[in-house]
């Protein structure tokens, strides 16, 4: 292979790292002086592979492009990364190939550890209704612990995508409509799955995707078009971005979807102007699986050189899967298209985190059988799993205060498709590793309640439906079993892959004849809880409105079973609050409640009149953003803040009375919103700025305090410049975005 001369640029580089005070004085070489070093060393085609990811053979979410001899490939030095290969031993042996190249690059294995890698916990979407940061953080931090035991130094997570339409199958991976909470929890997870430093062997390279607001596909269908204002971009869609960053996200990965028209893979204004300009960020940029390619099918790029050509240029520094850099890119530097600097950056910043992660002291510090052994079966990991998952569950009724369970409960009937389902639990995005069984190793939400019920009380089982289909025959069964109980609870809901990616649903009710099921079961007069296990908001609104007791339980992972019977008997009283809107129709999407005043706000009923609204539907939604009961009741009082005008910089206090005054403990997520009544531009009706999730013992007071800054008040203002308007502005308590308690006002002066 013929070695590719120095750039001056790269010459300029090195004279500039070796002139540094600190390179004269150590001996070592710094890692700059390294990267440049190899980088001097490099062949066009090499540095190309630095920038080409391929999968390993399994789980595959595009089609696979590489059709040639891999291992091969990897000798050559033209594979810098691959993607779904896992396991201290898998990841090992494709080290040494790549060990065996010329200049004895190592690779960097990537996963889409999303929810968790061995030990299971809630679907991302789930553990956001926890409001608890501390423990989104430790959910990441346990699922980095073991993806990196098992040889990964690299996660696709998190999905920062904000999501207000609950027919795109991915509202699951993110943390729902809001873009205050999704910015906290895009925080905590990619601190999480980070840990303490990168190279620490139980931390794992974070992304931030997809870049950007893939969340707002056209129509919830998923890959496609997004138009929007740039307004609604800055304010509601980059936040959470920025927020990974500021957590120090070592990679983002760019998205399928075009946005106004540029796809995202080829937009410089994304990549380049804001991410790697205006934000500074030095990590990966890495394409969606195909999506530099795909640019081809968007008919932006004739071909995949013009693909690649689009992509370099906008700042995509790897490619996953297209096989579009490998084709090309070289060739279009020596045809003089693509400037040697532009690959140099993007080779840089790939070497610079394979220098972080230690690779180059150590090729396979991450692939060691006997840590993979300990994590994996680490005791403590399903505990915090366990925990997570109850944190997860959102009770939406209990109008009859059927649970608690009553412990004098002689029978109960389990009933449903989903209440001895395994995999089910797991939702989609689970990582499902060869060699566990997953029908022990997945807590089924029967074993959970039978276990901890024991023997005193007696639970029977019917299925009475398939999640799908239209086959009623079990109903009869399910209504005996229903007979000889004193309480039925019935489980249904979703498949684990009827939500995730390419699963956008245009009906959200619930599959096959499930909601016949639940009716028949209401209708035998038994006292009924029913469980409803998805990946997005369901439509039911017969349910919401008949049944007295329903608990959203999603997917909760392995632990599901367990969580599930905490929850029910209440050892574990719920606090999880939904932070999605649940419309009560597919027409309504996308609601959401952060939706600014019209100049006809309509009814909160059906509209009548020349109002905005339905004149067939009610115009909220079936269960608003925030909304979540426990077994105990909330009392808010005494609201007071500290000043009513502000000044500058001036920060306001606010404090108010929280009052457990039911009678169990319990923890109560009180949000704080404000409206900010006139400004330059149309302003939501409510944006939430803080929240607090605070724990009080039956008959507890506690005082809240929040305290709000300049920040929390500016907005994109009418020239799209962050910036704080004098004026009114209203502030809010509540339990939710409909459940306001509290309220008062004050002024921003100028
Ligand atoms: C496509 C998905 O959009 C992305 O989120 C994921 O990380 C890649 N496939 C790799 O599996």
């Amino acid at each position: 292979m013929k070695p590719f001369p120095i750039s001056n640029a790269r010459s300029a580089i090195l004279l500039l790292a070796l002139a540094s005070p600190l390179a004269s004085a150590a001996t070592a070489p710094s890692v700059p002086e390294r990267i440049e070093t190899l980088l001097r060393q490099m062949t066009l085609d090499e540095m190309v592979g630095q920038l080409t990811q391929y999968s390993g053979n399994w789980n595959a979410t595009g089609p696979v492009m590489f059709k040639g001899n891999l291992k091969q490939d990897i000798r050559d030095g033209r594979v810098g990364s691959m993607l779904n290969v896992h396991g201290a031993s898998s990841t090992r042996q494709y080290q040494e190939v790549a060990m065996q190249s010329r200049l004895k690059i190592p690779m960097l294995f990537a996963q889409d550890v999303i929810h968790g890698y061995k030990t299971t916990f809630p679907i991302p979407l789930a553990e956001a209704a926890s409001w608890d940061l501390a423990a989104i953080e430790r959910s990441a931090r346990i699922a980095a612990t073991e993806a990196a035991a098992s040889g990964l130094h690299w996660t696709f997570a998190p999905m920062v995508d904000i999501a207000r339409d609950p027919r795109w199958g991915r509202v699951m991976e993110g943390a729902g409509e809001d873009t205050y909470l999704g910015s906290k929890i895009a925080f905590a997870r990619v601190k999480g799955f980070q840990g303490r430093q990168l190279g620490d062997t139980d931390a794992v390279m974070a992304t931030a995707k997809h870049f950007a607001a893939y969340g707002a596909a056209v129509g919830g269908r998923d890959y496609n078009s997004v138009d929007m204002s740039e307004r609604m971009l800055w304010e509601t869609y980059l936040p959470p971005f920025k927020a990974a960053l500021d957590a120090g996200a070592a990679t983002f990965m760019n998205s399928f979807n075009d946005l106004n028209g540029i796809p995202a893979s080829g937009s410089k204004y994304l990549q380049r102007d804001i991410l790697k300009g205006q934000w500074g960020f030095t990590g990966i940029v890495v394409s969606d699986w195909g999506s530099i390619g795909e640019m081809v099918a968007h008919g932006y790029a004739r071909d995949n050189r013009g693909a690649a050509l689009a992509a370099i240029t906008a700042g995509s520094d790897m490619d996953m899967e297209s096989n579009a850099y490998r084709g090309n890119l070289a060739q279009l530097v020596a045809d003089n298209k693509v400037p040697l600097a532009l690959l140099d950056d993007a080779v840089r910043r790939v070497l610079r985190k394979k220098f972080e992660l230690g690779l180059f002291d150590d090729p396979y510090r991450f692939s060691d059988p006997q840590r993979e052994q300990t994590a994996l079966n680490n005791p403590v990991h399903r505990q915090a799993a366990r925990d997570m998952a109850t944190k997860s569950i959102v009770l939406l009724k209990n109008s009859a205060k059927l649970l608690p369970l009553s412990k004098d409960l002689k029978t109960i009937a389990f009933i449903g498709p989903l209440v001895q389902a395994h995999k089910d639990n797991l939702g989609g995005w689970a990582v499902t590793l060869p060699g566990v069984d997953y029908s022990t190793f997945v807590v089924s939400q029967w074993d959970g309640l039978k276990n901890r019920l024991g023997s005193g009380t007696r639970l029977l089982y019917a299925k009475g439906s398939e999640i799908e289909g239209d086959d009623r025959s079990g109903f009869a069964q399910a209504l005996e079993v229903a007979r000889q109980a004193d309480l039925v609870i019935v489980s249904v809901g979703e498949r684990w892959n009827m939500s995730g990616e390419a699963r956008s649903r245009a009906s959200l009710r619930l599959p096959g004849v499930q909601e016949e099921l639940v009716k028949a079961l209401q209708a035998s007069g038994k006292p009924l809880v029913v469980l409803l296990n998805a990946g997005r908001p369901l439509v039911f609104n017969w349910i919401a409105e008949n049944v007295p007791t329903i608990l959203y339980t999603w997917w909760l992972g392995s632990e599901a079973g367990n969580a599930i019977a905490d929850v029910l008997t209440g050892d574990v009283n719920p606090s999880a609050k939904l932070t999605i809107s649940f419309p009560r129709s597919e027409g309504q999407i996308p609601i959401y409640y952060n939706s600014f005043n019209t100049g006809r706000p309509g009814p909160s009923g059906v509209s009548s009149g020349y109002v905005s609204g339905y004149i067939d539907l009610a115009g909220t939604p079936q269960y608003p953003f925030g909304f979540g009961l426990s077994y105990t009741e909330f009392a808010y009082s005494d609201l007071k803040i500290d000043k009513s005008q502000l000044r500058g910089n001036d920060r306001l206090n606010v404090s108010f009375q929280l009052r457990n005054s039911g009678n169990y403990a319990g923890e109560e997520v009180v949000q704080l919103y404000l409206r900010d009544k006139t400004a330059s531009v149309v302003r939501p009706l409510r944006e939430l700025k803080d929240f607090a999730k605070i724990r009080l013992e039956p008959g507890q007071t506690r005082t809240v305090q929040f305290q709000i800054d300049r920040e929390k008040l500016s907005f994109y203002n009418a020239q799209l410049q962050w910036a704080a308007e004098p004026g009114d502005f209203e502030l809010m308590v509540g339990a939710s975005a409909a459940d306001i308690r509290l309220r008062t006002n004050f002024e921003l002066t100028p």
